[in-house]
């Protein structure tokens, strides 16, 4: 276990404010910092940060906790791996001991593994097993610098060559699994074998410069096209992007966003350094916040097929949330950028970037494009659609430049689209009010039996003991208090949630002091979700003073007393219900 010092000393260099807000955007509200909560989708912020205490509470989901909850919720880690997470955030090193009995395989380890694997790859290409390979980067019309510069590498056709290479340097078969470089063979346990077999392979290299995962491309048309490294503790996909070690040292002031490998190297080998790809997902919020930190102004050039162009859709909405100018490229007479460049060369393309439209006029064309504007009804629907839009934009004068724009362009009248606009806003603000309080209603329903199925059984138990143990969270000297004059028990809570909780602070008061921090390791953060739920309603009273708390407790100490005798009338009772069965059936 990790001791609690550690654990606070850690939140102390990661605070809460710092590291929510590259995931948030956060506007100060009084004492306390307010955004739009990443775990649910809302319109109107419900999600409260508490710079004083370090907590965090969204009211809409009831998510909350510290910054350690937070980290493993929004990175999807479990509790060790997001200490590990922020550790290496504020560059400290945790004690790893626990971490090797329990054979897991640290983040360094795998970098090195990688590392290793990335030259094995790449040396292949020289090889005679290599020619596949190398003829498929020939074809691709990749020159020598090209693949040396992105470390492109050919992984063999045989079931064990990296495995072999690896064990020879060094590695565990433990780490070529956890770094998904290998996997275990489903008929024999014992046995592994490599992920990537007769593919191409694109190392992915983080900001740092580390081999942070592989891309991996069939050399043909067969299925899967690509194979990609899974999630390992050195590798998120929704956190980097490819070529974003070279596109941030660019000199353009901008990015070039594209969805292959292939494309991004096209470009760099054409001169247009700035463009990075994500890694066979969707962009993530988290990357077009990345991006943010490197630019603010990025181009996305995404394939023109319908799939690239609905990409396109998700990648200006997200970009644009962070605060990032867009511009969109329609890449005219080639399905990718790659192909284009092949086809029609560098000075075209620089042309058709500096061509690229504004987001809105990137819909309007594509709305141009997709109804026929002879055709009356097929214009209204256009129109319809493109008034939607306007209507999610939240700001009035652009609006307003946009309602003439569309009226321009279509050939309407400004009154007629600003009155369609006018009409779609109030359809929408109806609608969403009634979405908002109905997700409400289910998110507080739902949460509170799931995560405390005990609270609806005794109710007035279960308000005394949020309230008793509300007090000795937010102020945890009453958990001091509370043992040093033995106050309760265990049994004085009816809910087992609350008593495992109460039993662990218990625990932790008497080894080395109280820690929120570390109720992550025991509990499930929806139960967190709930404890903090349970200071939030202490926040919002003003009564925490020594004599409430007491007196909380005693009154909950009565109620205890209350279930117990009931419970004992209950058996009794039973009891004789039974007796009198057993009479009848004589
Ligand atoms: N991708 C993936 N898995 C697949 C297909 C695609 O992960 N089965 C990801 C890859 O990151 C790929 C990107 O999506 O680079 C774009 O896909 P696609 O356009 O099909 O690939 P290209 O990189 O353009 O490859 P190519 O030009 O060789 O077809
Ligand atoms: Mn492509």
């Amino acid at each position: 276990m990790i001791p609690a010092s550690v654990i606070e000393d850690l939140k102390f260099r990661n605070s809460i404010e710092d590291v929510i807000s590259s995931y948030v955007t956060l506007q100060r509200s009084g004492a306390n910092l307010k955004g739009l909560c990443p775990f649910h989708s809302e319109k109107s912020p419900s999600f409260t940060v508490y710079t004083g205490d370090g907590h965090y509470y969204c009211f809409g989901c009831g998510a909350g906790g510290d910054v350690i909850t937070f980290v493993m919720r929004m990175e999807n880690l479990d509790y060790r791996a997001s200490l590990d997470f922020l550790a290496q955030r504020c560059g400290v090193t945790l004690p790893d001991e626990d971490k090797q009995e329990k054979g897991g395989v640290s983040r360094t380890r795998v970098l090195e593994m990688n590392k290793t694997a990335a030259r094995f790859f790449h040396k292949m290409l020289y090889t005679d097993e290599g020619s596949p390979g190398r003829e498929y980067f020939m074809k691709r019309r990749l020159s020598g610098s090209t693949v040396k510069h992105f470390g492109l590498g050919y992984a063999p056709n045989s079931y064990d060559s990296l495995k072999r290479y690896l064990t020879d340097k060094g590695f565990t078969e433990e780490e070529m699994v956890a770094g998904y470089l290998c996997q275990r063979s489903r008929k024999n346990e014992k046995h592994i074998y490599d992920c990537f077999r007769n593919r191409v392979m694109f190392p992915i290299i983080d900001v740092a410069g580390n081999v942070v995962a592989f891309g991996g491309r069939v050399l043909d048309d067969s299925q899967p096209k690509y194979l990609n490294s899974a999630d390992t503790p050195a590798f998120k996909k929704s956190r980097n992007l490819f070529a974003l070690n070279y596109a941030k040292n660019s000199s353009e002031g901008s990015l070039i966003l594209c969805e292959g490998y292939m494309d991004v190297i096209a470009l760099h080998a054409a001169g247009f350094t700035n463009a990075v790809a994500t890694l066979g997902t969707a962009i993530t919020a988290e990357q077009a916040r990345i991006m943010k930190k490197y630019t603010d102004k990025v181009v996305i050039c995404y394939d023109s097929d319908e799939a690239g162009q609905k990409a396109a859709d998700k990648a200006m909405r997200l970009l644009s949330e962070v605060d990032i100018a867009v511009r969109v490229l329609r890449i005219p007479g080639a399905k990718d950028p790659d192909e284009y460049i092949k086809n029609f060369g560098a000075l075209q393309f620089r042309e058709v970037l500096d061509n690229s439209k504004t987001p809105f006029d990137y819909k309007i064309f594509q709305v141009k494009s997709k109804y026929d504007m002879n055709d009356a009804e097929q214009k209204v629907r256009g129109a319809k659609e493109l008034c939607r839009s306007i209507a999610n934009i939240p700001s009035r004068v652009e609006r307003d430049i946009y309602i003439k724009k569309v009226a321009d362009a279509l050939e309407l009248s400004l009154e007629s689209v600003k009155g369609e606009v006018a009409s779609t806003l109030r359809r929408k603000n109806n609608e969403r009010k009634k979405d908002e309080r109905a997700e409400l209603l289910r998110n507080t329903a739902r949460l509170g039996d799931r995560v405390d199925p005990d609270f609806a059984k005794e109710k007035r138990s279960g308000s005394l003991e949020g309230a008793v143990l509300g007090m000795m969270l937010y102020r945890p000297e009453f958990i001091k208090l509370e043992r040093e004059k033995d106050l309760l028990s265990p049994d004085c809570f009816y809910s087992e949630l609350n008593r495992r909780l109460y039993v662990k602070m218990c625990e932790m008061q008497e080894s080395g002091g109280f820690e929120f921090g570390l109720l992550a390791e025991s509990f499930k953060i929806e139960e967190i979700g709930a404890f903090e739920a349970m200071i939030k309603k202490r926040r919002e009273l003003s009564n925490n003073s020594e004599a409430a708390f007491l007196e909380t407790v005693a009154e909950l100490k009565r109620e205890a007393e209350r279930i117990k005798g009931r419970a004992e009338g209950e058996d009794l009772s039973d009891l004789i219900a039974r007796r009198r069965l057993e009479k009848k059936d004589q």
